[in-house]
């Protein structure tokens, strides 16, 4: 099942493929604010599988596939075999015989992977541990929108060297920008499990005002990640230097734009006055998950088509 296209992290696309993606976000984006009917996936399957909550990704992919004309399972642990222990193996054989493309949010990056080796069809990461490729392509669309291209750009990540750090970080090695990272003591980057090549493109701060001082883009999220509750407490502890308040925002300068993922908890890793304020555009981002993954699925299912 070798020539089948995935996308279970961010280097898994190169820089011309993200060219042709951002673009046919753009026209997806808006022929959809038009109203013009688009169903170039007509009587396709999308299955989700989640073994993690969510609101924006089965949202977006569940819409996006009925939108481009297919239509979308969502399974979960819970209340599939998958929660009993049926092997991964044999859930990819099952569930790719009967659909066009796969989304699965799950733990480990190894689980998604032995998933896509047994796939007959296109598995797309919809968030591990150690990756958000969806998230980044969004984020980046939604920085193109407002700011034009990113690169040579700088974008400060302040927190957790997370799924989403680790996916940034992946992506200024393929997009060519600079990411600056601040966590507190203990939680830094890890080069290997972000995947990256080398450490040109990335630079470790001890203190968050250095990482944010004349960023593009300042960016954060939770401290305490999915699967991670355990350390909840502690990491409310190690983390409280670590918010994004207004006067880090107002280090990085007026033109500096403010994303977050979300889910957000207003008081922890960012302030009420960032998140809410004039620089942040997390709104835009959240919408530019439902373009870009239509972007998506159309270039992994039909290749390029005309714009
Ligand atoms: N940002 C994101 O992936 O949100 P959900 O967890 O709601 O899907
Ligand atoms: N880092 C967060 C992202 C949620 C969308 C998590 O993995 O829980």
């Amino acid at each position: 099942m070798g020539t089948v296209k995935h996308y279970l992290q961010f280097k898994d696309l190169g820089r011309e493929e993200y060219d042709y993606l951002f673009d046919r976000s753009r026209r997806i984006k808006d022929m959809f604010k038009s109203y013009q009917q688009y169903w170039p996936l007509t009587d396709r399957t999308l299955v989700m599988i989640f073994e993690k909550a969510s609101t924006r990704t089965r949202l977006s992919f569940e819409a996006g596939m009925q939108q481009l004309g297919g239509s979308a399972i969502y399974l979960n642990t819970r209340d599939s075999q998958l929660g009993r222990g049926e092997p991964v193996e044999d859930a990819a054989q099952v569930i790719s015989r009967m659909s066009d493309i796969v989304m699965i949010r799950t733990f480990e990056q190894e689980i998604i992977e032995r998933f896509a080796a047994n796939s007959r069809v296109p598995v797309i990461n919809g968030l591990t541990n150690e990756y958000h490729p969806c998230q980044i392509m969004a984020d980046i669309f939604t920085f193109i929108e407002h700011r034009g291209p990113i690169q040579g750009k700088t974008v400060a990540w302040v927190g957790d060297s997370n799924n989403v750090c680790n996916t940034w970080l992946q992506a200024a090695e393929v997009l060519d920008f600079n990411v600056h990272v601040s966590t507190p003591p203990g939680y830094e980057v890890e080069a290997e499990r972000a995947g990256l090549y080398g450490t040109d493109h990335f630079e470790q701060f001890a203190d968050p005002m250095d990482a944010v001082k004349g960023a593009d883009l300042v960016t954060t999220d939770v401290w305490t990640s999915m699967g991670f509750e355990a350390e909840n407490e502690e990491r409310m502890r190690d983390f409280a230097d670590w918010q994004v308040d207004g006067e880090m925002m107002r280090a990085a300068g007026k033109d500096a734009v403010f994303m977050h993922c979300l889910p957000a908890h207003r008081g922890e890793e960012v302030s009420a006055e960032v998140i809410d304020g004039p620089q942040s555009v997390v709104w835009d981002e959240a919408e530019n998950r439902l373009h870009v993954q239509k972007a998506l699925m159309e270039y992994l299912l039909l290749g390029r088509v005309g714009n």
